[in-house]
């Protein structure tokens, strides 16, 4: 397979590094007053570690420093022969969230399932010469190119780097207090959970019908229930857990695609679909309507959970659906037709009302199905409390759905999304 990895930056030589250390210096410590006054970092060990690891080590030469301590700017370090990405250094946001959710402290055992160095350093600088850091991956170029980042940095031997695929468990490794996994995950492997100690924490970007949360899980008896979530997006999981999504490509007749991807629950019968995007379309609205302020990622959770049929829609560029600007890319398809999620301007100035437009034949019943779930997602969820994740290893009982909850089955258990109106 061509594969692109990306070197480090070179350090510069000890005489004409004072400016330039002093640059850094500066940006490193604008970056952790930014993500303290976020609320991504609130303990002093991890701002001190935010402080302390030199980011520009770790990122591929020419990567301008603006982009090294940015807050939410991920650094793609390898891509595939299709330039999909492979790995990257996280955004500084979501590896100073999740080092918080796992509640990572002195003297901890930390396993990291993917490397890049950084990551591995900051949990190394939290955890102290007590504490131990593995950090494994399932790509050698990548174990290769840790292991040269951190040793040059002065990290050598404080983490320990291994190449494995953490779906099947890291041979020899022992148990943590914490893993955090840092690829976006479809499933929770019991070879993996077995290296968590019955009082950790495992945090992992779980991936629930093609919408992720990074999630931080604790053991409750039997099964493991939520403490915490973040909105994030990661590079895929790779090796025997992978997942891959199935993509429907829609022909618009002009050359060009309107695509569904699927992550479960896909149709059987794709072809019912064809020269869909020809057919009439209509709209149906929900009468609920949300202020431009107002996050409603909830929304999307919400339809993943209990909308049978939900897909993401990209547009290719030059499809009408395309140059339009009132819609999300979710989706929902019935038979010989699929409802998108949309909005338009409400009756009260700065709000927009959501709603659904669909195309085919049975149009308005796809469009009617979303807008019953914009509806539900109203009247039990907005504005309230975060829902509960929980997952119930293969061979635990969940305990009996009542009211909210969504129930999504994984290869290695079942997952259950419980909204708070359901307790
Ligand atoms: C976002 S990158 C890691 C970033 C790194 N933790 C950091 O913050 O700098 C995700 C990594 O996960 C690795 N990965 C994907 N699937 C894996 C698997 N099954 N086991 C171990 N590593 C995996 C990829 O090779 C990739 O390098």
């Amino acid at each position: 397979m061509a594969v692109a990895i990306k070197g480090a930056l070179k350090v510069a030589s000890s005489s004409s590094t004072s400016a330039a250390d002093s640059r850094t210096d500066r940006l490193r410590n604008v970056l952790v007053d930014e993500l303290l006054a976020m609320g991504k970092i609130t303990s002093s060990r991890v701002e001190a570690a935010f402080r302390t690891v030199p980011r520009h080590a770790f990122v591929p030469a020419g990567t301008p420093l603006e982009d090294v301590y940015h807050v939410d700017k991920s650094v793609i370090t390898k891509t595939d022969e299709h330039g999909a990405h492979l790995s990257s250094v996280s955004a500084t946001y979501i590896q100073a969230r999740m080092i918080e959710q796992a509640g990572v402290d002195a003297g901890m055992r930390v396993l990291e399932v993917g490397s890049g160095g950084y990551n591995a350093a900051l949990l190394a600088e939290v955890v102290g010469a007590a504490g131990a850091v593995v950090s494994v991956d399932i790509d050698a170029d990548i174990t290769e190119r840790a292991t040269a980042l951190l040793e040059a940095a002065g990290y050598g031997d404080r983490v320990t780097v291994a190449q494995a695929d953490a779906s099947l468990g890291v041979p020899d490794a022992g148990i943590f207090d914490r893993i955090l996994v840092t690829a976006g995950a479809w499933d929770l492997p019991a070879a993996l959970l077995e290296h968590l100690a019955p009082d950790g924490v495992i945090v992992v970007p779980l991936r629930m019908n093609g919408v992720t949360r990074t999630i931080a899980f604790r053991h409750a008896a039997d099964h493991l229930v939520s403490t915490s979530t973040e909105l994030a997006g990661f590079v895929p999981m790779q090796g025997v857990g992978a997942r891959p999504e199935r993509i429907f490509r829609l022909p618009d007749g002009k050359g060009r695609h309107v695509s569904l991807r699927f992550d479960t629950g896909a149709p059987q019968d794709i072809h019912l679909l064809d020269g869909v995007l020809a057919a009439e379309r209509t709209a149906v609205w929900s009468s609920v309507a949300v202020a431009g302020s107002e996050s409603f990622a909830d929304v999307y959770l919400w339809f993943a959970g209990f909308l049978p049929g939900f897909c993401l829609l990209a547009a290719d560029a030059g499809t009408d659906l395309h140059g339009e600007r009132d819609w999300f890319p979710f989706g929902v398809v019935r038979g010989d037709s699929f409802a998108y999620f949309a909005f338009r301007p409400a009756a009260v100035e700065g709000r927009s009302e959501l709603g659904a437009r669909a195309y085919g034949a049975h149009g308005a019943e796809a469009a009617t199905a979303m807008v019953e779930q914009i509806r539900a997602w109203d009247r039990h969820a907005r504005g309230g409390p975060e829902p509960t994740f929980a997952f119930w290893p293969t061979g635990t009982a969940p305990d009996a759905v009542v009211g909210d909850v969504a129930v999504l089955d994984k290869t290695s258990g079942r997952l259950t999304i419980s909204w708070p109106t359901a307790s």
